[in-house]
């Protein structure tokens, strides 16, 4: 696992909107006719992230007419259109101020009638897209990716997922501060699904994640913190900004600045 350490969360945000152009680019330039397939977060963490992608495409330095797209989860039960459902954050911080065509983002449907046949369904459409080439995702305080809570299965598929009292409490602040008004379940993938993808590129930010990036940093794989199951994947990048370091010993932040410092510098142009 490659860890990039940046000093806040500007700077993550700068360097994972690099990070993501590039390969979109790479993936444009090896297979003419072939989309990249983006898998995508929503969250506080990515909302950089997305602005910047943004100014790439509005700079005439980034297309999105070849990337089809994957996200990570959905709430069930909220309705598309209301301001809190992930449909309505991807619309509103990137769908909508790109060139994406509008068959090319995918989303789970948390108002589906048979939630288990949309969780399959969402699979098969990841494997008829061919995989995914590059999976971005946040990570919640007590080291959860999507919304694969402590003590998933880490070989877990799309499926639906009961939130913890924790992680209501986290997003209430979407809901006017009421951890009841946020839904208790949602639709996500799999850690397998993760897992599955060709590269995987996590955003990690404040010293409220310090505890679940010492998880998957320092510590062994473990199904109470979700995260860590990525040290056994093969291609995987952290950009964390310096307060999400906390946790972590003195000579790991060192080892990583060393081995890193020519990565620091990544921008497209
Ligand atoms: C939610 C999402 C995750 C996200 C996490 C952290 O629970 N399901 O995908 O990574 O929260 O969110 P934030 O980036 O707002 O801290």
């Amino acid at each position: 696992m490659r860890l990039i350490i940046r000093k806040d969360y500007d700077a993550v945000s700068e360097w994972a909107a690099n990070f993501v152009a590039r390969r979109i680019l790479a993936g444009k330039a090896q297979a003419a006719g072939r989309p990249f397939v983006l898998g995508l977060p929503t969250g506080s963490s990515p909302l950089g992230l997305y602005e910047r992608l943004v100014g790439l495409h509005d700079r005439g330095a980034l297309s999105f007419r070849n990337v089809v797209t994957f996200n990570m989860d959905e709430y069930v039960g909220l309705p598309e259109d209301h301001p809190q459902s992930y449909h309505s954050f991807m619309k509103e911080r990137l769908f909508s101020r790109v060139d994406i065509l509008p068959g090319n983002t995918n989303l789970l449907d948390g108002n589906a009638p048979d939630l288990d046949a949309e969780c399959a369904r969402y699979e098969a459409a990841i494997a008829a897209a061919g995989g995914i080439d590059l999976f971005v995702g946040g990570v919640g305080e007590d080291g959860h990716i999507a919304f694969n809570e402590p003590g998933s299965s880490l070989a877990s598929r799309t499926r639906v997922k009961t939130l913890t009292r924790d992680t209501r409490m986290v997003n209430s602040r979407f809901f006017g501060g009421d951890p009841d008004a946020v839904p208790p379940t949602a639709l996500t993938v799999g850690v397998g699904t993760i897992m599955d993808a060709r590269e995987v590129l996590i955003l990690v930010s404040g010293a409220n994640k310090s505890r679940a990036l010492r998880h998957a940093i320092e510590e062994g794989v473990n199904h109470l913190w979700t995260f860590s199951c990525l040290q056994l994947h093969p291609r995987v990048v952290v950009v964390c900004d310096e307060r999400a370091t906390d946790e972590l010993k003195v000579g790991t932040v060192r080892y990583f600045n060393e081995i890193e410092a020519p990565n620091f510098e990544n921008s497209i142009r």
